[in-house]
């Protein structure tokens, strides 16, 4: 018997107008795995995540480990649907497919999985896990004879050259909500767990990050890195370092300051020199070196969150339960300000993570009032079109309807810190292992 080997487009073009599921998966499903650089023994179907079974899994070969064999450490997975499912972004049923590939990408056989694809073969949408968290790294596409290859090359243009890092921007409008904090022990903590981390003190205003480590502020480089085509942020860099008596060695992680200049300019001055994705650009080379880059941002929708937004995948918004304006804040970004950001961005990120409570004492009554204002916020944001409900109880469901947010509890220690230059999570066990908590919730695997 003689297979002709058609492509990815002719395979597109032969589907059925009302192609259901098994056609979809029949004859386009492994034109389109081809196409972004699978063969067939690299792909297996109807794969056991641990949490049900997703349509196709896929890994490159490795020495002689043919993914098909060995089912071992997938990459990819792939969830077919039909062209009767609706996969435009407003479709209850996108959000249904969406919930599906995360559950997936999250169970326990896919702890190697990077990329999860959804597609009905008229959209098609990647998204990446980084560890726990993930994000969407294209937007959901409409797919046609005419674009299918070129929007095929660009996914498989992410899925062959990963970023390394997950890039966190740590953002409320309200201030005085534990920004700062959080950026520098979490940065301390992911440090101390061996990952590599940048942190960015991206409130030249306060410059809180740079002096609580106690490192100098920079005098012009930070403002010439971002303002020069041919000056690398690299050069910007400073090392934090902390020895470890035990170990006889040390953590360090990097840092790049507040820069006294990007205070003197004028405002206006700045937003010609500064474009919304200058930071995003400049940090193109530090995406390939560190596990996380973390950038603290300033209490205000101005350049420096904007451009710090920008360059995210993911926004870490600290609330208080007992600062309603903290809550609202968090509302805002969540409905305008990353919305914003995410329409001038080609991949569909940044996207916020749910929010935690940070540094207050929280009474059950306490708890109650908190819970009745979210209520409020996410009741109000229904009726304007926002569902936020994930964003303020990611472990919410029908089933179970757990009001569950993080905390991180108020702690002396955590304020007193900043005073010795040396972040909380290396000078008390009880910081350090509220950080860890922090960490392990949010970000590890
Ligand atoms: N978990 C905590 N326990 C005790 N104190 C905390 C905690 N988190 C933050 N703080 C303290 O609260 C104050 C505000 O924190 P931080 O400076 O991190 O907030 P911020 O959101 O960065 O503020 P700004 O909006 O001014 O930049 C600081 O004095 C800090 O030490
Ligand atoms: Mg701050």
């Amino acid at each position: 018997m003689s297979v002709t080997i058609i492509s990815l487009r002719e395979a597109l073009q032969s589907l059925p107008e009302n192609a259901q599921e098994p056609v979809v998966n029949d004859f386009f499903a492994s034109h389109l795995l081809r196409a972004l650089g699978f063969q067939s023994e690299e792909i297996y179907p109807e794969y056991n995540t641990g949490d049900g079974a997703v349509d196709k899994a896929a890994r490159k070969t490795i020495d002689d480990d043919a993914f098909l064999h060995t089912k071992s450490n997938p990459y990819l997975l792939l969830e077919l649907k039909g062209r009767d499912i609706n996969l435009s972004e407003d479709a209850a049923q996108y959000q249904t497919t969406v919930k599906q590939i995360k559950r997936y990408l999250l169970a326990p056989n896919c702890k190697t999985v990077q990329w999860g694809i959804i597609t009905n073969s008229c959209h098609i949408q990647l998204f990446r896990k980084h560890g726990k968290v993930i994000h969407p790294a294209t937007k959901c596409l409409p797919i046609d004879a005419n674009n299918i290859d070129s929007v095929i090359a660009s996914i498989r243009q992410k899925i062959e050259n990963p970023a390394k890092a997950l890039t966190i921007a740590v953002y409320n409008n309200k201030g005085g909500v534990g920004k700062t904090t959080t950026t520098v022990n979490l940065a301390a903590i992911l440090t101390f767990l061996g990952k590599k981390v940048l942190a960015i003190d991206f409130d030249p205003n306060q410059q809180d990050l740079t002096s609580s480590l106690g490192l100098p502020l920079s005098k012009g480089s930070v403002f010439e890195a971002l303002t020069e085509r041919d000056v690398e942020l690299q050069s910007t860099l400073h090392p934090y370092k902390i020895p470890l008596k035990k170990l006889s060695s040390e953590l360090r992680f990097d840092v790049i300051p507040a820069d006294q200049k990007l205070i003197d300019e004028p405002e206006n001055r700045l937003r010609n020199l500064l474009k919304l994705h200058t930071l995003y650009r400049k940090l193109e080379l530090s995406r390939q070196e560190y596990d996380y880059i973390l950038i603290d941002a300033p209490p205000n929708w101005r350049v420096f969150s904007q451009l710090a937004v920008y360059a995210a995948d993911v926004i870490l918004i600290p609330t208080k339960h007992n600062n309603l304006f903290s809550l609202e804040n968090a509302a805002m970004a969540m409905k305008k300000f990353i919305p914003e950001v995410q329409s001038q961005k080609a991949d569909g990120s940044p996207i916020p993570l749910p929010i935690f409570f940070n540094g207050e004492k929280m009474t059950p009554p306490q708890l109650a009032v908190a819970q009745q204002e979210i209520s409020n916020i996410i009741k109000t944001a229904k009726k304007e079109g926002f569902d936020l409900l994930s964003y303020f109880y990611p472990k919410y469901s029908n089933a179970k309807k757990d009001l569950h947010i993080h905390e991180v509890p108020s702690y002396a220690n955590i304020a007193g810190a900043a005073f010795s230059r040396i972040p909380a999570v290396y000078r008390d066990r009880s910081a350090h292992e509220y950080y860890k908590d922090l960490a392990q919730e949010y970000f590890l695997q």
